[in-house]
C-alpha cells in the first residue's frame, strides 16, 4: 500500500491527501500563476532582509536567490511546471526551489506567511498594471487631442436626450472624452498610492517574533511604505475594491464613447466612418460595415462593473483576518485589468482610423431647430426682453417654422415680425450653426478658437505626464 500522498509544505499534520474536489475548488494555480514575477520578487527581498538582519545565514540567502532566479527563467520560457497539487504559485515555487537548492529553501519562509506574500504579490501587480493602463490611456487621450485639432471647428449637432440642442464641434466632443480619461487616470493614481504599501512581514496575522526589517522589504520592492498594522496587512482589499472602481467608472466612459461610434457610424447618423481593421462585414447582408469592436467595447463595461460587484460581495462581511473567500480576489482584478487594457487600446484605434465626415456633421447640425437659444439670447440682447419672454418668442417663431416645414432662417422677417414686431434683419446673422459655435466664448464653451486653445493645454498636461 502506498503513503497518502500529504501536502509536502504542511503535511506534517495530515494523514491523506485531499480529495480530488477539495483540490479542484482549493487550488489557484490556474490563475494565480500570473503573479509569478511578483511572487518571485517578494521572495527575493524577503530573503535578503533575513539574512541582512542575521535571521538566515548569507549562503542560504545566496542560494535562495539564485535557485529563484532560476525558477524565473523556467517560467519565462515556458518550462516550468505548474502543479495543482501544490495549491498556487507560493506553493509551486517554493516546492519547486526545495528541488533545486535542497533544505535552504525551508528558510525562506520564515517570519513570513502565504497571508502577507499573497497580499504583497497582488499589490504589485495591481500597482504595474495600473501604470500599464495609464500609459494606454495617455496614448488614446492622444488620439483624441489629435482629432480635437483636426476637427476643432467642425460644427455638429449636440444633443441632450439624444434630441438636437445646440451646435457643437467634434473636436470640444474629442475633448470631453480626453477629460474623462484625464479623471480616469487621476483616479488610479489616486488609488495607486494606498495600493503602494507594503504588507510583507505581517506574517500570517499577527507579526513576528523574528527581528526583521519591514522597511527593507518595502524600499526593495518600491512600495512607499510598510502597512502599520499587521491584521489589516494581511486583510485589506479595499485596494484592489478601489483599483476595480477606478476601471469601473473607466469603462463606463469608454462605453459611452463607443455607443456614440455605434450611433455616429450608422448610415442614419453617416457622422463618422470606422476602417476597414475595426470593423466587421455580415455573412448574409453584403453591404453591412458593423462596428463590432466598439459594441464589444460597450459591452465590457458589463464585466468590469461585475468584476467590482464580485469582490465587494467576497469581502462583504468576511471577519479579520485572512479567509480563503481572499482567494476570489484575483479573477475579477486580472479580468478587469485585461478586459480595460483591451478597451483602452481598440478606442484609441478606432479613434485614429475612423474617418470624420465634416458635411453630414454640418447638415446635422443644423436640424432640429439647434439655434433655438441662439435666437433666445438675442432678443434678450438686443430687445432687452427677460430670458422667460424671449424663450416663449422663440418657441413660437419654432412652431411657426415647423408649420411651414422650414428652419428658423428660412422665415421671413415678415413672418418673425408677426410674432414679435421688434425683430430686425440683423437676427438672422446668430441663425447660423457656425456662428452659433463662434459665439460660444465662455470658459469651457464650444467656440472653436476655445476648442483649439483646450487642446493645446491637454496636449501640453499630456506632454508632461505625470509621476507615477
Ligand atoms: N492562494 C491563496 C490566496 O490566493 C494564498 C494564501 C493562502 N493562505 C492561507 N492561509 N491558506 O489567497
Amino acid at each position: 500500500m502506498s503513503e497518502p500522498k500529504t501536502n509536502i509544505l504542511w503535511g506534517g499534520r495530515f494523514a491523506a491527501g485531499p480529495d480530488a474536489l477539495m483540490e479542484a475548488i482549493n487550488a489557484s494555480i490556474g490563475f494565480d500563476r500570473r503573479l509569478y514575477a511578483c511572487d518571485i520578487a517578494g521572495s527575493k527581498a524577503h530573503a535578503a532582509m533575513l539574512a541582512d538582519c542575521g535571521i538566515i545565514s548569507e549562503e542560504d540567502a545566496a542560494a535562495i536567490g539564485q535557485g529563484l532566479d532560476t525558477i524565473l527563467q523556467e517560467i519565462e520560457s515556458g518550462g516550468f511546471e505548474f502543479s495543482a497539487a501544490l495549491e498556487d504559485i507560493h506553493m509551486n515555487v517554493e516546492a519547486r526551489l526545495a528541488e533545486l537548492i535542497g533544505p535552504a529553501a525551508g528558510r525562506l519562509h520564515t517570519a513570513r506567511s502565504r497571508n502577507d506574500q499573497v497580499a504583497t504579490d497582488l499589490r504589485l501587480w495591481v500597482r504595474a498594471a495600473i501604470d500599464g493602463l495609464d500609459g494606454d490611456l495617455a496614448d488614446l487621450q492622444s488620439a483624441l487631442i489629435d482629432r480635437a485639432e483636426a476637427h476643432a471647428g467642425a460644427v455638429m449637432p449636440g444633443f441632450t436626450h439624444l434630441q438636437s440642442a445646440q451646435p457643437v464641434t467634434f473636436g470640444h466632443h474629442m475633448l470631453a472624452y480626453a477629460a474623462m480619461f484625464e479623471r480616469d487616470r487621476a483616479r488610479m493614481q489616486d488609488a495607486r498610492r494606498r495600493v503602494n504599501e507594503s504588507p510583507l512581514g505581517a506574517a500570517a496575522l499577527a507579526g513576528t517574533s523574528f527581528p526583521i526589517d519591514r522597511a527593507q522589504t518595502a524600499a526593495a520592492l518600491g512600495f512607499d511604505r510598510p502597512m502599520a498594522n499587521s491584521l489589516d496587512a494581511v486583510s485589506a482589499r479595499d485596494f484592489a475594491l478601489e483599483f476595480l472602481a477606478a476601471c469601473a467608472i473607466c469603462a463606463t466612459h469608454l462605453s459611452r464613447l463607443a455607443e456614440e461610434t455605434v450611433l455616429w457610424s450608422s448610415a442614419q447618423f453617416g457622422f463618422v466612418a470606422l476602417s476597414d481593421s475595426f470593423s466587421t462585414g455580415s455573412s448574409i447582408m453584403p453591404q453591412k460595415r458593423n462596428p463590432d469592436a466598439a459594441e464589444l467595447v460597450r459591452a465590457k463595461a458589463g464585466r468590469i462593473v461585475g468584476a467590482l460587484t464580485g469582490l465587494a460581495v467576497v469581502m462583504k462581511g468576511l471577519p479579520l483576518a485572512y479567509s480563503k473567500d481572499m482567494q476570489e480576489d484575483k479573477e475579477p482584478v486580472f479580468d478587469a485589468a485585461d478586459s480595460l487594457a483591451l478597451c483602452v487600446r481598440a478606442m484609441s484605434g478606432m479613434i485614429r482610423e475612423m474617418t470624420v465626415n465634416g458635411d453630414r456633421l454640418r447638415a446635422a447640425a443644423g436640424a432640429g431647430f439647434a439655434t433655438a437659444t441662439d435666437l433666445a439670447d438675442w432678443l434678450v440682447r438686443e430687445l432687452g426682453l427677460p430670458f422667460r419672454e424671449a424663450h416663449r418668442v422663440t418657441g413660437a417663431l419654432v412652431k411657426l417654422a415647423e408649420a411651414h416645414d422650414v428652419d428658423l432662417a428660412g422665415l421671413s422677417l415678415e413672418q418673425m415680425q408677426g410674432v414679435e414686431p421688434r425683430l430686425t434683419g440683423a437676427v438672422f446673422d446668430v441663425l447660423s450653426v457656425h456662428s452659433s459655435v463662434a459665439s460660444r466664448t465662455s470658459l469651457g464653451g464650444t467656440a472653436p478658437d476655445n476648442v483649439r486653445a483646450a487642446a493645446a493645454a491637454a496636449r501640453a498636461a499630456l506632454a508632461v505626464g505625470r509621476a507615477p
